[in-house]
C-alpha cells in the first residue's frame, strides 16, 4: 500500500467568519476526501465540524466544495487529484455556515414545503392506479435524488444573490414540479391547482437560464435540466400563451396513461 502526505486547506470558522486554514495529512491508497476530513479530526483537528452519514454517497450530507467544485466528500477520491497539489475544501457557498464545513440547509426544506404535493385522483382506488412504464421510468429518474442539495448550492440564480431566495425555489425543486406536472394521476387541475402557473408565478421558473450548472454537479446523474426544467418552461409557455393548448394536451394525456 502507498501512501503520500497531502497538503490540504480547510475552511474553519461559524457565521461570524473564518478562513482556510493548512493542514499536511496522510493518504492512504482508495481513500476519499471525506476518509482524509476524518483523519484530521482524528489527528490534527478534534472539533473540526462536517456533516455525514453513509460515506457510500446515498444520505446526500457530506456536500461540501472541493477546490471550489460542488461535490460530495465521501464519493471524490484522492487519486483525482495530482498528489503535489494542495486540496481545498470549503462549505456550500449558498447556504449559511453553521460551523466549519457544516452549514444551515433550511432554506431547501422551506422550499420542500412550499410545493404542494401529488394530488389523488378521484374514483381511483389506491392500489388500482395504472400507468404506463415510460411514465414510470421518467418519475424514477427524479426520484433517484438524495437531496444533497449541490444542485441548489451551484445555481447562480441562489449561489450569488442571496436576495432571490424567496422567489426562487431552485433545480431540485424546480425538478419536483415538473415530475408532478408530468405525472399522469396527478389530479391538481382537478382541484383547481395550476402546476404551471405555479412554476412561473410561485416558484421562480423564469429565473432559470438553462444554464445547466446544476445537471453537471448531480452525483445521481439526473438530468435535471433536459429532463426536468426545460420540459417545464415548454409546458409553462402552453400554458401561458395558449389556454386551450394546455387543456387539450391534458385531456389526451389522461386518456393516454389511465387504464
Ligand atoms: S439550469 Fe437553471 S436551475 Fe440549473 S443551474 Fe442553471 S439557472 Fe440554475
Ligand atoms: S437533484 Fe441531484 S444534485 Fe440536486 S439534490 Fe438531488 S441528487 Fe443532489
Ligand atoms: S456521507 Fe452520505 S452521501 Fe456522503
Amino acid at each position: 500500500m502507498s501512501t503520500y502526505d497531502a497538503r490540504f486547506k480547510v475552511w474553519r470558522g461559524d457565521g461570524d467568519g473564518g478562513g482556510l486554514e493548512d493542514f499536511t495529512v496522510e493518504v492512504h491508497d482508495g481513500e476519499v476526501v471525506l476518509d482524509i476530513i476524518h483523519r484530521l479530526q482524528a489527528t490534527q483537528a478534534p472539533d473540526l465540524a462536517v456533516r455525514w452519514n453513509c460515506k457510500a454517497g446515498k444520505c446526500g450530507s457530506c456536500s461540501a466544495e472541493i477546490n471550489g467544485r460542488p461535490r460530495l466528500m465521501c464519493m471524490t477520491r484522492m487519486s483525482v487529484f495530482d498528489p503535489a497539489d494542495t486540496v481545498t475544501v470549503t462549505p456550500m457557498r449558498a447556504f449559511p455556515v453553521v460551523r466549519d464545513l457544516v452549514t444551515d440547509v433550511s432554506f431547501n426544506y422551506t422550499k420542500a414545503r412550499e410545493v404542494p404535493s401529488f394530488v389523488p385522483p378521484q374514483g381511483v382506488a389506491a392500489g388500482e392506479y395504472r400507468m404506463q412504464q415510460i411514465d414510470v421510468d421518467r418519475s424514477q429518474e427524479f426520484r433517484k435524488c438524495i437531496e444533497c442539495f449541490l444542485c441548489q448550492d451551484t445555481c447562480h440564480v441562489v449561489r450569488d444573490h442571496e436576495e432571490n431566495k424567496p422567489a426562487f425555489a431552485g433545480p431540485r425543486f424546480l425538478m419536483r414540479v415538473a415530475e408532478l406536472d408530468m405525472h399522469p394521476l396527478d389530479a391538481a387541475a382537478e382541484s383547481g391547482l395550476d402546476r404551471r402557473r405555479t412554476a412561473q408565478d410561485e416558484h421562480g421558473l423564469g429565473y432559470c437560464n438553462i444554464t445547466k450548472c446544476c445537471t453537471e454537479v448531480c452525483p445521481e446523474g439526473i438530468h435535471i435540466t433536459d429532463n426536468a426544467l426545460i420540459p417545464l418552461k415548454e409546458r409553462a409557455a402552453d400554458r401561458k400563451y395558449d389556454p386551450l393548448v394546455w387543456l387539450g394536451s391534458r385531456i389526451r394525456r389522461r386518456g393516454e396513461h389511465t387504464a
